[in-house]
């Protein structure tokens, strides 16, 4: 039925949750701003400038574009020395037998991740250059629940939305999946939401589904 599989990257290749966690909370507790893990997941699938906005729900007093810029950079420096500590081990070997075994069945793979870092994090867990295609938030104008990213990356494996499966973690992304006219399997939290095509207990799951 599918031709191509679209990978989020963080929440389902590998786990990115909690340095995105520690790199906010340093910024919230500069900002004074109250912050816990409950509204970091609310950031998942969300871009940058978008997350710093949920992260400002709770700041009273009002920044300039300029000021939301600069603070969006010290996030993301934090974020980006936190992603030094990744390396291979952090990609399960569940995950990587999946993906090979994929291939082996003659499927693309690709990414479709609205991080503008994910081509660093796949070369910290020695992804560097195993995708049939990436496409993250450098290459688009609007992040999930919008399906850009999704789109270009089916565009980059050159198939159509129909032939490929969506791999996402986020409500946003299981959004963006079904706006783009792909059908979708839902992997930790985003199982909750009830919207998938498919709801997936475990990464290796998706061998029954692509097989
Ligand atoms: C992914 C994560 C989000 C993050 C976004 C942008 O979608 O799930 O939590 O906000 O990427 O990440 P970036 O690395 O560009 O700041
Ligand atoms: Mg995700």
């Amino acid at each position: 039925k599918y031709e191509a599989v679209i990978f989020d990257l963080d929440g389902v290749i590998c786990h990115t949750d909690k340095y995105h966690f520690a790199a906010w909370k340093c910024l919230a507790d500069k900002l004074g701003v109250y912050f816990d893990e409950q509204i970091n997941n609310r950031l998942r699938g969300v871009s940058r400038m978008e997350s710093l906005e949920i992260v400002l729900e709770n700041f009273s007093g009002k920044l300039t574009e300029q000021q939301k810029l600069q603070y969006s950079n010290q996030k993301n420096e934090i974020y980006c020395d936190l992603l030094k500590n990744m390396d291979s081990s952090d990609l399960s070997i569940e995950v990587k037998q999946t993906l090979d075994q994929l291939r082996r069945r003659g499927y693309l793979l690709a990414i479709g991740s609205s991080s503008k870092n994910a081509g660093f994090i796949l070369k910290q867990i020695g992804l560097e250059n195993y995708f049939d295609a990436i496409s993250d938030g450098n290459n688009i104008t609007k992040s999930k629940p919008d399906p850009e990213v999704f789109l270009m990356a089916a565009k980059f494996v050159n198939k159509a939305a129909e032939m490929c499966l969506v791999v996402e973690d986020a409500k946003a992304g299981i959004e963006a999946a079904r706006k783009g006219g792909m059908d979708c399997a839902a992997i930790g939290d985003a199982v909750n939401c009830n919207m998938a095509d498919y709801n997936l207990s475990k990464f290796s799951d998706i061998l029954g589904i692509c097989e």
